[in-house]
């Protein structure tokens, strides 16, 4: 049974290096577009490294995609290092980021520490955390610590009773003008990667010339960020009912799994996707 493969027995993942964080720097330095899909689990892991994705995502999106709840909220810190462990497993030499749940980060600077330390004991490289300028005080405060961070702006799941559901951010002046402010006050706080999510391609644009160390990745923020991420079963047309138009079903053209990630890494690096007619706003 192929459960029984040896887990060091690929040629692919033996031929990368480890994507550090060095080396993600060193690419959106260079321009080269940074590959980044969710997953959840070991199998998925070892396949999304193998095809070459950049970096691997343990997104509290797991909640819905895989407990089948109607948003993240109820996901915890316990359930996302349990993935995350998995994850790490599975992988070789991916970069691996793991959010932050809701709860876990936002009472203080020490909460945020000692749920970021679990995750990064369970195998993160990275944490991924939401908000905007508020949240820079905890920013600093986990670099200065040497834990990598990525923000996270625009649609901010974790606040979609706030927001008003899940819809595009940024799309007036004023709104525009406070997430370029938060975006700056979070990269002068040491965010390494920031992830803008629903926003106007204009405006994500503009974040990423304004704060060129910044690796901004996009979803449903246009082709003009450093990196792009998906959902993984939202790519992989797994995801039932209605898609936000930003997300491409990588399943259509492709012979499987296998070759449908290959395709998003692909196109992600080629500047294929997203395409700025269908894909962004
Ligand atoms: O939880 C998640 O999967 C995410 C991505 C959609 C960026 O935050």
């Amino acid at each position: 049974m192929s459960s029984h493969a040896s887990p060091d027995d690929s040629p692919s993942t033996a031929a990368r290096k480890p994507v550090t964080l060095h080396r993600l720097r060193e690419m959106h330095a260079a321009g080269e577009k940074i590959a980044m899909l969710t997953v959840y689990d070991s199998s998925f892991a070892r396949l999304l490294d193998e095809a070459g994705v950049d970096c691997l995502l343990v997104g509290d999106s797991l909640g819905m995609v895989l407990q089948g709840q109607s948003s993240t909220l109820p996901v915890t810190l316990e359930e996302v290092a349990y993935h995350t462990r998995s994850v790490a497993r599975g992988n070789r030499t991916a970069w691996l980021i793991a959010d932050l749940p809701f709860g876990s980060y936002q009472e203080s600077r020490e909460q945020a520490l000692r749920s970021s330390v679990q995750l990064m004991q369970a195998g993160a490289h990275m944490v991924k955390l939401e908000g905007g300028g508020w949240s820079a005080e905890t920013v600093r405060f986990l670099v200065e610590r040497g834990i990598p961070v990525c923000a996270h702006l625009g649609l901010t799941p974790q606040s979609v009773h706030a927001l008003g559901g899940y819809r595009i951010q940024g799309r007036d002046e004023s709104s525009a003008m406070t997430l370029k402010r938060h975006a700056g006050e979070l990269a002068d706080a040491g965010a390494a990667m920031m992830v803008l999510e629903l926003v106007p391609s204009t405006l994500a644009a503009e974040v990423a010339a304004l704060n060129p160390g910044l690796m901004t990745i996009g979803i449903g923020a246009g082709p003009q960020c450093a990196g792009q991420v998906l959902v993984l079963h939202d790519m992989l047309h797994v995801t039932r009912g209605k898609l936000p138009r930003f997300v491409r079903n990588f399943m259509a053209d492709a012979d499987g799994i296998d070759g449908a990630v290959r395709s998003y890494v692909r196109d992600v690096k080629n500047g294929r996707f997203p395409d700025p007619q269908l894909h962004t706003y």
